[in-house]
């Protein structure tokens, strides 16, 4: 007789096409069935978070057995003034989820920022410490790890930061097309964070799932809010300097404070997280900032075959 082949895990993944998304959508396709919902619907079914009733039916219909939620309002100074849609997205969805998925014991796995803290710290900030956002869209991604908290399903919270990656905007693939645009650029030198790639959060989310999905893990001891960022920290200036460097672009690059670019939303001047927690609890840990990125930049092709420049200490 030939073996039943046993059924794969549902996975829905909800934000599919997002940088972390699109990374999520092939690190945990190896551990089940991945439903790969997007605004879009390109690769899977489609849902607007903004009209609850369809985010509700898509749960309903895809009957997972996890879920992960990696789409969000993600636009920082749009936030400021579409807080209505924002809140819609970043808090009510959170929790309506979180509602929908207490009942049928379904466990969700969400992303946070280091966007809920104020910025006045002077070391990392750990998951304990009081946030206190300067934004819409902080204040936002905070209420939605609150209505998420609250609705006392079996919810991992990950909080991130100044996320990059090979896909939709951000930083990286900013500089690297402005590097070929331009001559000079001013950069901002007091902010300062921890650069953090889509793919290493995508394969640690897929180590936690893993675990989750084996029952390995006590969910209710462990639930609640991780800080998941690469290690080490840096200013925007010193990540455009290193990008420059390790692409191997040609532009001049200037340093210039905060108050020298305006922005509608305010932004935390230090905002590094401490991921003890996520280590202690899941022996996981992402690699410096400045290791990812050597890594996405080869992805990208700016380091093949120069492997010189991959390991050359950086000049000023
Ligand atoms: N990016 C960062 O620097 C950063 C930093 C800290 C934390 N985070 C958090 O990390 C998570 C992933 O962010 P990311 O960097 O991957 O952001 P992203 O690239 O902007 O992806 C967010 C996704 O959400 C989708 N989305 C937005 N509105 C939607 C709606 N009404 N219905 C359905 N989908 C909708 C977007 O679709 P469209 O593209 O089609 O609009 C996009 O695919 C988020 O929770 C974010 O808050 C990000």
């Amino acid at each position: 007789m030939t073996p039943r082949p046993l059924p794969r895990p549902r996975i829905l993944l909800i934000g599919a096409d997002g940088q972390v998304g699109w990374e999520l959508n092939r690190s945990l396709t190896p551990l089940g069935q991945v439903i790969a919902a997007s605004l879009d619907g390109a690769r899977g079914p489609r849902v607007d978070l903004a009209d609850l009733r369809s985010t509700r039916a898509l749960v309903e219909e895809s009957a997972p057995d996890v879920v992960v939620n990696a789409a969000a309002y993600t636009a920082v100074d749009k936030a400021e003034g579409e807080a209505e849609l924002a809140r819609c997205i970043n808090v009510e969805v959170p929790g309506m989820l979180g509602e929908l998925l207490r009942g049928r014991g379904v466990p969700i796995i969400h992303y946070s920022t280091d966007f809920v803290f104020s910025g006045e710290s002077k070391r990392p900030y750990r998951e304990d410490d009081e946030p206190g956002p300067l934004n819409v869209y902080g204040e936002t991604k905070l209420g939605g790890e609150q209505s998420l908290l609250a609705s006392g399903a079996n919810a991992i919270i990950l909080r991130t930061s100044w996320v990059y990656g090979v896909r939709g905007h951000n930083f990286v693939r900013t500089m690297l097309r402005l590097f070929a645009e331009r001559e000079e650029l001013r950069v901002v030198d007091d902010q300062v964070g921890a650069p953090t790639w889509s793919r290493m959060l995508a394969e640690v989310t897929a180590q936690i799932l893993y675990r989750i999905l084996r029952g390995d893990l006590e969910l209710e001891r462990i639930k609640g809010v991780y800080h998941a960022t690469n290690g080490g920290e840096t200013s925007w200036f010193n990540f455009a300097r290193t990008i420059l460097h390790v692409s191997g672009g040609s532009c001049s690059l200037l340093a210039i404070p905060t108050s020298e670019y305006r922005t509608p939303a305010c932004r935390p001047a230090y905002s590094v997280l401490d991921n003890a927690k996520l280590e202690e609890t899941f022996g996981l840990s992402l690699p410096d900032w400045e290791v990812s990125l050597r890594q996405c930049l080869d992805d990208l092709g700016y380091c093949a075959g120069r492997q010189d420049r991959l390991n050359r200490p950086i000049q000023d």
